[in-house]
This record gives C-alpha cells, sequence and structure tokens, in this order.
C-alpha cells in the first residue's frame, strides 16, 4: 500500500458503449493508479420495436457497463455506488482481477451503501466484467444486463503477429446480451412495476436456456440507424466483443478479422484473416480490421438465427472511395 501510495493518481471518465474512454494505446511513463466510478442503476428498457421491455440492472446505465482501459502494472481503483433508490444488493467480479472471487467478495453493497476495490492489472487482454450477488442472482444480474468489459493493454501496445504494433484509428466495444423476458397466455411479453418483480418468471424462461432476445449493446437495433458504428476507408478499427454468459461467433459481412485475439489475451500471437470468430461465454475478445471499400457492412453473431430473428446484428457504416 506504501508503494501503491507513491503512484499517480488519473482519473478515467467513463462513457457509455460503443465508445471507449481516452487513452493512449503506448503508456507514457510508468504504472498508475486509475480511478474509475461506477454507479449502479436498475432502469426499465425497450428492447425491440414490439415494446418487449425489462427492468435492467446496470453499471452507469448502460447495457453492457462502461469499458475501462488501463496498462499492464496499472492499478484500477473503482468506486462502485449503489444508490438509496435501487432496489437489490449488488457487487462485481472482475475476471481481470486475482484473488477475492474477482472482487465479489469485497464489493456487495445494498441500497445506499458504497465500496472502493483496488487490484492491479497483472496481465493484458480483455476481460469480463460483472455483477455476481450469490446464487440464482448471480445469472437473473447478469441476464439483465449487469456486465461489461476491461481492456489492459501491454505497456507498449498490441502486436501483429511479426511483433510489429498494431496502431488502431477508432475502438468499439460491442457487448452481446442474452435476454429472457416471459410472455403471458396471450403471448405478450409481461411487463413489471419494479426491478427484481419479474424472478419468479425470469427463473422459468432462463432455466429453457432459450433467450427471449440476444442482442447487441442492450436493445435490438442499437447499433444500427442512428447507432450505426462509424468508421473510413483505410482506418483501423478495434473491436471488442464481449458475452458475460453464453458462447458466440462475431463476423463482419464483407470485411476480416485482420488480427483477432479470440481469447482475449494479447500476449498471445493475433489469429489472422479470420471470416468468424468465437467468444466464449464469460469472456471478451479482440479484433482489428482495416476497411478497405465503403458502404454498410453487417456486424452479426454468425449464428444466423440469433443475428435475424433475436437481434444480435449491428452496422458499421464506412465513408470512402470505392477501390476497383
Ligand atoms: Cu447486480
Amino acid at each position: 500500500a506504501k508503494q501503491i501510495a507513491k503512484l499517480p493518481r488519473v482519473k478515467q471518465e467513463m462513457v457509455a458503449p460503443p465508445f471507449f474512454p481516452k487513452h493512449d494505446q503506448i503508456a507514457k511513463g510508468g504504472p498508475k493508479v486509475v480511478e474509475v466510478r461506477f454507479v449502479i442503476e436498475e432502469k426499465k428498457m425497450v428492447l425491440d420495436d414490439e415494446g418487449a421491455e425489462v427492468w435492467a440492472m446496470t453499471f452507469n446505465g448502460s447495457v453492457p457497463g462502461p469499458m475501462i482501459v488501463v496498462h499492464e502494472g496499472d492499478y484500477i481503483e473503482l468506486t462502485l455506488k449503489n444508490p438509496e433508490s435501487n432496489a437489490m444488493e449488488h457487487n462485481i467480479d472482475f475476471h481481470a482481477s486475482t484473488g477475492a472471487l474477482g472482487g465479489g467478495a469485497l464489493t456487495e453493497v445494498s441500497p445506499g451503501e458504497q465500496v472502493v476495490l483496488r487490484f492491479k492489472a497483472d496481465r493484458t487482454g480483455v476481460f469480463v466484467y460483472h455483477c455476481a450477488p450469490g446464487g440464482a442472482m448471480i445469472p437473473y444480474h447478469v441476464v439483465h444486463g449487469m456486465n461489461g468489459a476491461i481492456m489492459v493493454l501491454p505497456r507498449d501496445g498490441i502486436k501483429d503477429k511479426n511483433g510489429k504494433q498494431v496502431h488502431y484509428h477508432r475502438t468499439y466495444f460491442i457487448g452481446e446480451q442474452d435476454y429472457y423476458l416471459a410472455k403471458d397466455e396471450e403471448g405478450e411479453y409481461k411487463t413489471y412495476d419494479s426491478a427484481g418483480e419479474d424472478y419468479a418468471d425470469s427463473m422459468e424462461v432462463m432455466n429453457t436456456l432459450l433467450p427471449s432476445h440476444v442482442v447487441f449493446n442492450g436493445a435490438v437495433g442499437a447499433l444500427t440507424g442512428d447507432g450505426a458504428l462509424k468508421a473510413k476507408v483505410g482506418e483501423t478499427v478495434l473491436i471488442i466483443h464481449a458475452q458475460a454468459n453464453r458462447d458466440t461467433r462475431p463476423h463482419l459481412i464483407g470485411g476480416h478479422g485482420d488480427n483477432v485475439w479470440s481469447g482475449g489475451s494479447f500476449e498471445d500471437t493475433p489469429q489472422t484473416n479470420l471470416e468468424t470468430w468465437f467468444i466464449a461465454g464469460g469472456s471478451a475478445g479482440a479484433a482489428t480490421y482495416t476497411f478497405k471499400q465503403p458502404g454498410v457492412y453487417a456486424y452479426v453473431n454468425h449464428n444466423l438465427i440469433e443475428a435475424v430473428l433475436k437481434g444480435a446484428a449491428a452496422h458499421f457504416v464506412v465513408e470512402g472511395e470505392w477501390d476497383d
């Protein structure tokens, strides 16, 4: 603790996904303590055009929660606040951290409480974090949106298979979310007046393992239309794809994974030229692609039933000149 007290401290301003906080791709100076603040928000969210809604549980009001970015050797110091207006107890388990159930055992907060957790980013890669308040509440909170990701960069940046730095121009965080909404006798999605009220119904649907929705960034269509992801021809885009609960397989239609860290570790040599890559449930993976042609590219979970019928699709809108 004495050594940590001597380290410089910086505040990282959280931004809502798909965007990333401002960060250096190559670390400047030595390790830092990076201060981050999450406020837990239980809120009603609309999931699709038919008006299906869920009382989501969120870190900072978004599904997924915000991306945190640090470098290997930095310390993350998270203030986790559970406001009095919430109904439930929450906590946080960082897959990037070591011991104490990833922080879960140290961060249980009832409404009206807050806690500070500090851990060292002792390995590089992209990692999921999620709420894990115990027993059936663990999957219940995770499939109500309470998950996000952290990126721990090597201090000298991410590298291709030849060890050369991969410089990226844009970053996008895609958090895939499976929801398990119950229907009434008429086949309409049920609605509830407060967070937690859907618990019994939700348990029933969760036990079928059949999600009602599989979406990117909280809702069907969140990353299309006004929410579409933007890029220009010639730009390299870093895409972080997280799924806290369920396996998935991202695919960029008309593009590739130039460099893919499917398991998330930046210590691994990236795979190249992938058409589709695997993200294991409970993990995040990274991919870069340098756009060669303009146009609208669909980015999907290539279980096409989940993409087209359940909602797991985004759009990249890429500007530039077509190259014949
Ligand atoms: Cu929770």
